[in-house]
């Protein structure tokens, strides 16, 4: 009797799940039909479509996911990814109508294992005029005044530096790494490379490893080194902070840093009644972690890639060496590059364009909308997640011809692959544009100059440029690498 009782106990229990599952499922439909969501899947409940974009991103080729599904439902679709049913957006307009309508219809949203570990005063987690103030100090901090005054002075000399060390089989990868990451501190604190630069850089590492984890501590190892590093990073940089702020107090000459930036406020934008100027510590702190991550993996993958593309094309790597030899030729014994060079090297400014689009190292950005949004003949409800896809639109056919193919030369016809110009945000676009753009630009201009003017250069193996978690070479690129003279290989 007893064991019946459960039986159908638990049999009307599995029942009432199945009706409730199915009566769920169906008021699903009936709501999205109800408030026209973009059509599309959810998947598996809970997974969704995860596994398919994840699988698909750690190949050589991940477009088939988009493509898919772009096919069946158009530019616009719903799928569910990373926990919460998703409007994918491969739709350059609508892309940037959300990038555009920041603060207003959509807000940033990142998964917890980044937001954790950036801290909340990072520019990416920021809202309201915090943020407004922030991005726009971070703006004229690398606008081009500032760069060609003294930060291309810095950056010429570190991507020397470090070239000078260069000899049989690099790690291009790593190598790109330590030139941006001395880079930023630099030109975040001033500090030139040294044992205290080299011991953050490693604990950096351990930080970002666990961006892409999953953010508890107890399940994985990887998300509890990353939580730790970043305990060390904020000290170490608090310890920065309060030195600074001491040297100030006795009157020391004023840095042309980040950091010196931050501590003046905004520059006297909000008046002189100390309302709005000045940061505390925790958000100084905090904002320049965040900013060195930003400036530092983006960069050395670019830059990676950038010599990996021209590897492989090596008709635009032959414009390319005229470009710059020529430019070294002129300059004679005067090794360091200023800014009118600088500023004569246009098909270099291709090339990175070019590598821009096709690596796509932020592949789209999520938001959530904040209010229900109508757009294009769909709603966005509010509180529903959208992904922004950049790659999506920039390997499209119908906004670059041959989309998948790197071909610097798109960018030299005039007045340039007109329809696609709107198409293209590698930097995203709107309020939260990546401030730094111009300045990885500079970075990586200068950068391709010295290696392809010191340097010839062969693949060691192969390698394999995979999508996640994050744009990268399996092997880091090895390369081998030959000291090379111009003036013998010019006729
Ligand atoms: C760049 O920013 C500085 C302040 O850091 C400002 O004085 C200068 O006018 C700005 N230049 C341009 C070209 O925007
Ligand atoms: C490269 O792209 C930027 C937009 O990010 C554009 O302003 C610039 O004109 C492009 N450069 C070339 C050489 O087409
Ligand atoms: C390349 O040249 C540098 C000096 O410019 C020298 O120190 C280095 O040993 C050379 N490397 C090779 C492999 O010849």
């Amino acid at each position: 009797m007893e064991s019946f009782n459960f039986l159908l106990l638990s049999f009307s229990l599995f029942f009432l799940a199945a009706v409730s599952l199915l009566i769920l499922r169906s008021s699903a439909a009936a709501s999205r039909r109800k408030r026209h969501l973009p059509p599309g899947t959810f998947g598996l409940p809970f997974l969704g479509e995860t596994l398919q974009l994840i699988s698909a991103y750690k190949t050589g080729n991940p477009e088939p996911f988009v493509d898919d599904r772009v096919g069946k439902y158009g530019a616009v679709f719903t799928t569910h990814i990373f926990g919460e049913p998703t409007v994918f957006s491969a739709d350059p307009e609508l892309n940037r109508f959300v990038l555009q309508n920041e603060g207003r219809l959509f807000e940033a949203s990142y998964p917890a294992s980044i937001a954790n570990l950036l801290g909340r005063y990072s520019l990416v987690l920021m809202s309201g005029t915090l943020h407004k103030r922030m991005h726009s100090l971070t703006m004229s901090f690398v606008n081009s005044s500032t760069m060609k005054d003294y930060l291309l002075l810095d950056i010429d000399r570190l991507v020397r530096l470090n070239m000078d060390s260069w000899t049989g089989r690099i790690l291009l990868m790593e190598e790109t790494k330590k030139i941006t990451f001395q880079l930023m501190v630099k030109q975040l604190m001033s500090f030139d490379p040294c044992e205290w630069t080299e011991n953050l850089m490693k604990e950096y590492m351990l930080v970002i490893d666990g961006f892409f984890t999953l953010p508890s501590p107890l399940l994985s190892a990887t998300y509890r080194r990353a939580i730790q590093a970043r305990g060390k990073v904020a000290e170490a940089l608090n310890k920065v902070v309060t030195e600074r702020r001491k040297e100030r107090e006795f009157g020391a000459e004023k840095k042309n840093d980040m950091l010196e930036a931050l501590l003046e406020g905004d520059g006297g934008a909000t008046g002189g009644d100390g309302s709005g100027g000045g940061f505390s510590d925790e958000e100084i702190v905090d904002f320049i972690l965040a900013l060195l991550v930003a400036g530092y993996e983006t960069t050395s993958t670019i830059m990676t890639l950038a010599v990996k593309f021209l590897t492989e094309t090596p008709l635009a790597l032959a414009q390319l060496k005229k470009e710059h030899d020529e430019i070294r030729l002129r300059k004679g014994e005067i090794r360091a590059l200023e800014w009118d060079d600088y500023k004569s090297m246009p098909f270099t400014q291709c090339v990175i364009n070019e590598t821009l689009r096709v690596a796509n190292i932020i592949g789209g950005v999520f938001r959530r909308a904040t209010t229900d949004v109508n757009i294009k003949g769909y709603t966005i409800p509010k509180g529903f997640r959208i992904f922004a896809s950049f790659r999506g639109v920039h390997l499209d056919q119908e906004h670059f011809t041959d989309a998948r193919t790197f071909d610097p030369w798109r960018w030299q016809s005039n007045p340039g692959p007109t329809s696609s110009m709107t198409a293209y945000m590698p930097f995203g676009g709107g309020p939260r544009r990546c401030p730094g753009y111009e300045l990885a630009r500079v970075e990586l201009s200068v950068f391709l100059h010295h290696l392809i003017t010191r340097f010839s250069w062969a693949p060691a193996e192969e390698d394999k440029l995979v999508f996640f978690p994050t744009t990268r070479m399996i092997k880091r690129y090895p390369i081998i690498v030959q000291n090379r003279s111009i003036s013998m290989n010019t006729e």
